[in-house]
């Protein structure tokens, strides 16, 4: 009996996946039967707080956001937003978005005028200037994306903390998006004078096989944060307000190899492009990160720094963190640095940083004479 059941209950199961349906998402209780269905429109509505709009969606299955979706406030540890699934293409409708794929122009309600499609963290009622560290409970990640193929045309705006975190199944390109923490810039009657938003990380990744690409992020920490993963390409974004592009920071056990980051713009953030690696991580490494160019402007501390110091900032160095093969190459990398930041600064344990490093296309201006300690390798530049 027991088995029969369980027949009749997979043969729905795969006929509801080949069914070929259009759900439709106006409140958390329509995502169950939506998401058997490969198309999933999602309308505007308010997810109450404490709550999570989870999508566990179907092989090849196709989104598009048809208004806007704002999350309640509540004091929890969210995420807000996961979405899951092989093959899915995201297309998140904005306001002068032309969908890639002619398909979805057929039954989609393109906005005729107007204001762009986006997820509301509610990050005001949240932000007190300490981000993770302290302060009321903050949903972090806001945003969970463990689907592969394409996620496209979204805006996020006000961010409680940390935005995306990103860990696809197979490959994923992310292009088109927005992440708006600008409010966060300015400090409120919480944040003892400090800017509001804090920890509010753009892209968080511990992946492989992902392209974030032609993005805007306006935030105020890193931009991207690569932990750990493989064959990741950063390119043609434009980075405004927090701590530049990010590898690390670098725990136990963590390798990071192929990476480039390309074409991207870098405007008054702390510094432009570092490599941070924890003092006491043992067993891990970073092989392989490409530069070419990126160009930044206001870098307020460092343009570029590679530091095995982390937590602290050119402390003394950990060793037990390889790295090896960082280039910048091709296309020239253009950074402008205030007047009191260090143009380069590389602070490296004994014996950890390792081979030739071919500098020979980075260009940086402004600022003072960084320290370089603990590496002789690097070529064809100097500050
Ligand atoms: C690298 O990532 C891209 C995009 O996600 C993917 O298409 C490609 O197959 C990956 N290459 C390797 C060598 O894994
Ligand atoms: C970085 O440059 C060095 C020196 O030219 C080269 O040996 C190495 O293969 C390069 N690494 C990468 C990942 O391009």
């Amino acid at each position: 009996m027991n088995s029969l059941i369980a027949v009749a209950y997979l043969t729905g199961l795969s006929y509801a996946a080949t069914m070929d349906c259009v759900g439709t998402i106006s409140s958390l209780s329509d995502v169950a039967e939506a998401v058997k269905c490969t198309t999933v429109n999602i309308n505007s509505f308010t997810v109450p707080g404490g709550q999570a709009l989870t999508l566990n969606l179907l092989q090849g299955t196709t989104v598009n956001m048809q208004g806007d979706v704002t999350f309640g406030v509540a004091n929890w540890d969210g995420p807000l937003f996961t979405v899951s699934g092989n093959d899915v293409t995201c297309a998140f409708s904005q306001a002068g978005t032309v969908f890639s794929e002619a398909k979805f122009i057929n039954n989609l309600l393109v906005p005729v005028n107007g204001n762009g499609h986006k997820f509301d963290g509610n990050g005001p009622s949240y932000w007190d200037g300490l981000g993770g560290n302290g302060g009321v409970v903050k949903p972090a990640p806001m945003m969970k994306i463990k689907i592969s193929g394409l996620y496209e045309g979204v805006t996020v705006v006000n961010s409680p903390a940390r935005t995306y975190s990103v860990s696809n199944p197979g490959p994923l390109t992310m292009t088109g998006l927005t992440i708006d923490n600008s409010l966060g810039d300015q400090p409120n009657s919480q944040s003892d004078g400090k800017p509001a938003g804090h920890n509010t990380d753009g892209f968080d990744c511990s992946t492989e096989d992902l392209v974030i690409s032609n993005s805007n992020i306006h935030n105020q920490d890193d931009c991207l944060a690569i932990n750990k993963g493989s064959n990741i390409t950063f390119t043609g974004n434009t980075c405004t307000g927090g701590h530049g592009i990010s590898v690390g920071s670098i725990s136990t056990g963590a390798t990071v190899d192929n990476i480039q980051i390309t074409n991207n713009k870098i405007i008054n953030n702390d510094q432009a492009l570092r490599i941070k690696t924890k003092s006491d991580a043992t067993g891990a490494s970073v092989t392989g990160v490409t530069y070419s160019g990126n160009t930044a402007t206001g870098c307020r501390e460092f343009g570029v720094i590679i530091d095995q110091s982390y937590p602290s900032t050119l402390g003394t160095p950990g060793n037990g963190v390889k790295i090896s093969g960082i280039n910048f190459t091709g296309a020239t990398s253009n950074i402008a640095v205030a007047s009191s930041a260090d143009r380069v600064a590389v602070n490296c344990g004994s014996g950890s940083c390792t081979g030739s490093w071919d500098w020979s296309s980075l260009k940086v201006s402004g600022g003072k004479v960084g320290p370089i300690t603990g590496f002789n390798g690097i070529t064809g530049f100097s500050q």
